[in-house]
């Protein structure tokens, strides 16, 4: 069965400034991804690494300066690289829907709920008047929202963000989507409350069909929610593997480094945490070679000179379709 999405040999390029001035950044290099029928990719590194242009590459939104210079992305196997605005619109929100970071800045503060989530029945599926209020109240119902009918009526600023952001779930699953995209859907959410909306997910991936793509930071929200996951750095999908192996056997440096700088239940004091020495280089400033040479510690020349490929590495047991954009792994 061919993949929902497949993303292959993505480049993006931010162009700023013109003419004489003009300056080309590098942001996506080679992105290969692919979401299968069902399941959940989590993409997961630092911030500035790249995640949310993945998607917005995905979604035809790319900022302005932004494009797509090499690649393609097949959405059910069609590609969708060069649709129009219009063709892309009509795909937006209604096959693929995105829950952003911030839910009140994604809501409109000058609409109710109810009017907001109106819209998007009556555009994308014609619902109107008494029909359209019964499937925006069963919608909210259904992110587990307590008196959904008053609920219905309120202007966001009376809804905490938790509540916000169950609205936004409740509007992104409203059209039946075949992709949903979260980016970093409870990193503006205290702890308990990003525990409740990832079990929310958890709950809703049980009942619908719709594939996701996780966009996360944390490595937790990964375990918690994601079957595959790749990992960026600085524009590169450095690997790629089942959450399970990603867990069981990371095999780049940085994932490595990911691993051991996060808070878990064996590694609960902060004072002792491992931290990744270095920074993301910036676009227009990276290193040659392999992104990752300033703050890995088995650097060699080779490292230095060549980006290595994304690939099986050959030399161990590991499980297959376990990939790794790195010259230790992969010689
Ligand atoms: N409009 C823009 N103009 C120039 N550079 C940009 C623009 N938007 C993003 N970038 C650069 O593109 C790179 C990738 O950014 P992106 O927003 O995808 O990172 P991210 O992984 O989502 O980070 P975060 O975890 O902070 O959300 C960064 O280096 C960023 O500075
Ligand atoms: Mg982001």
């Amino acid at each position: 069965m061919i993949p929902l999405v497949e993303i292959d040999d993505l480049s993006v390029d931010i162009v700023q400034g013109r003419g004489a001035n003009t300056k080309v950044l590098p942001i996506l290099r080679h992105i290969d991804l692919s979401v299968e029928e069902g399941r959940v990719l989590g993409i997961v590194g630092e911030s500035g690494c790249g995640k949310t242009m993945t998607v917005l590459a995905l979604m035809g939104l790319l900022p302005e300066g932004g494009r797509i210079s090499g690649g393609r992305i097949r959405f059910r196997g069609r590609d969708i690289t060069g649709l129009s605005r219009q063709e892309m619109e009509n795909i937006r929100g209604k096959r693929i829907a995105m829950i952003f970071q911030e839910p009140r800045g994604s809501l409109n503060p000058l609409l109710s709920i109810g009017a907001q989530m109106r819209e998007i029945l009556y555009y994308h599926e014609g619902i109107k008047g008494k029909a359209n209020k019964e499937k925006c109240i069963f919608l909210l119902r259904t992110v587990n929202i307590s008196e959904p009918e008053k609920v219905y009526d309120y202007y966001p600023f009376k809804l905490s963000g938790g509540m916000c952001q169950r609205v936004m779930i409740a509007m992104a699953l409203a059209c039946e989507p075949e992709l949903i995209i979260a980016d970093e859907p409870t990193t503006a959410l205290d702890v308990t409350t990003q525990a409740q909306i990832l079990d929310l997910f958890n709950e809703i991936r049980g009942r619908i069909r719709s594939s996701f793509i996780f966009v996360t930071h944390d490595l937790g929200v990964i375990a918690e929610i994601a079957d595959r996951t790749a990992v960026i750095y600085a524009g590169y999908v450095v690997e790629e593997s089942s959450a399970a192996a990603l867990f069981g056997r990371p095999l780049h440096p940085y994932t490595d480094g990911l691993m051991r700088s996060r808070l878990g239940r064996r590694n609960s004091n902060r004072e002792n945490l491992y931290s990744i020495p270095g920074v993301v280089p910036v676009s227009g400033n990276m290193p040659s070679g392999c992104p990752f040479t300033p703050r890995c510690a088995y650097t060699t020349e080779q490292c230095r000179r060549e980006i290595p490929p994304l690939a099986v590495p050959l030399s161990q047991e590991i499980e297959s379709g376990h990939k790794v954009r790195c010259w230790r792994q992969v010689p």
